[in-house]
């Protein structure tokens, strides 16, 4: 009896260490998988005075995800912590090409995939506000890593990796073809490029334990001047403090000029025919 027992626990332990060393195993190929994007030659169209290329680079949120000296985005126990690291370390070791490459297609130096960055929505940015970001990231200072510098996984994120559950941008790119210059229409340009990562136009959406409502039904409620502060200070209509959307307005948004965010308003109140 006690023998039959010892050699069933040895086969429950020795199945438990195959599957332990399948997740990881599994989690390490999934995180290596490398993209096959060719990298293409990328030249800014123009030199921006220094703060407008920051302001434009600020409305594309990479500092609300990468503060300073890098953030952590997610962290959760057995679960693992993802962080958005330090820019002005990391973005040295890039190339230009590299850099128009990471931020359009969610790929990485090496050819992997990068997770939760929104590129997705960032493959519409025009060469022009590329080269913004570039300009940019390259006049940040080389600051030490804000703590935790470092993306780690424990064992319910590799079974996740496993799974699938992982969002890799790398997967999610729509097939566009990016303006040089910003278009005519600003703030559809806009919404897209910024809003319709967490936004649709018509119907609402979950993100990130929230609600995004539709905003062409609640923009429309909006007076001019109502949009313009939530834009800038985070506070909705009846002077609400929103779970999400008031920090990413204040840290984002807020860089808006006020000819964008009228642009974006307009695009957003002006009916079914301003959209496909
Ligand atoms: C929603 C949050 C978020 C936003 C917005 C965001 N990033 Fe990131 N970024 C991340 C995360 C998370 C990582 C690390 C992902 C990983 O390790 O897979 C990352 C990685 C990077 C990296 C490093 C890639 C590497 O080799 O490790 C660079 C450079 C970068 N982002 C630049 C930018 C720029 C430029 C913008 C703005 C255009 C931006 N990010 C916007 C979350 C974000
Ligand atoms: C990272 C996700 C995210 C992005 C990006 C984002 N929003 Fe939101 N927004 C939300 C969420 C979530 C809500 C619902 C309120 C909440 O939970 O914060 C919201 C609410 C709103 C509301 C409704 C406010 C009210 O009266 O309740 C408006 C208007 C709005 N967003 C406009 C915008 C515009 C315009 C942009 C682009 C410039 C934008 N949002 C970008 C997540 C986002």
């Amino acid at each position: 009896m006690r023998k039959w027992l010892r050699r069933a626990a040895a086969t429950l332990l020795s199945i438990i260490l195959l599957v332990l060393v399948g997740v990881y195993a599994g989690a390490q190929m999934r995180l290596k998988h490398r993209y096959d994007v060719p990298l293409a030659a990328f030249s800014a169209l123009m030199v921006l005075p220094g703060d407008e290329a920051r302001r434009r680079a600020l409305t594309f949120m990479c500092s609300g995800c990468h503060q300073e000296a890098g953030g952590v985005i997610f962290e959760a126990p057995g679960v693992g912590r993802l962080v958005a690291p330090n820019l002005g370390r990391v973005a040295r070791a890039y190339s230009d090409d590299e850099l128009a490459r990471l931020v359009r297609h969610g790929v990485k130096r090496d050819g992997t995939g990068v997770i939760a960055m929104p590129s997705s929505t960032f493959a519409h940015i025009a060469d022009e506000d590329v080269g913004a970001i570039i300009q940019w990231l390259r006049a940040l200072p080389e600051r030490p890593d804000a703590q935790p510098a470092q993306t780690e996984w424990g064992p319910l994120g590799l079974v996740a990796l496993v799974a699938g559950e992982v969002p890799f941008e790398a997967d999610h790119i729509p097939a566009v073809t990016p303006p040089a210059r910003r278009p005519a229409e600003l703030g559809r340009y806009l919404y897209e490029t910024t809003c319709s990562h967490c936004h649709d136009l018509d119907t609402e959406r979950a993100v990130e334990g929230a609600v995004a409502p539709a905003l062409r039904i609640v923009a429309p409620a909006y007076a001019p001047e109502d949009f313009a502060r939530l834009m800038r200070t985070g506070k909705a209509l009846g002077e609400r403090e929103l779970k999400l959307m008031s920090n990413i307005a204040r840290s984002d948004f807020a860089h808006f000029t006020d000819a964008e965010i009228e642009a974006i308003q307009g695009y957003l109140t002006a009916g079914e025919t301003a959209s496909d």
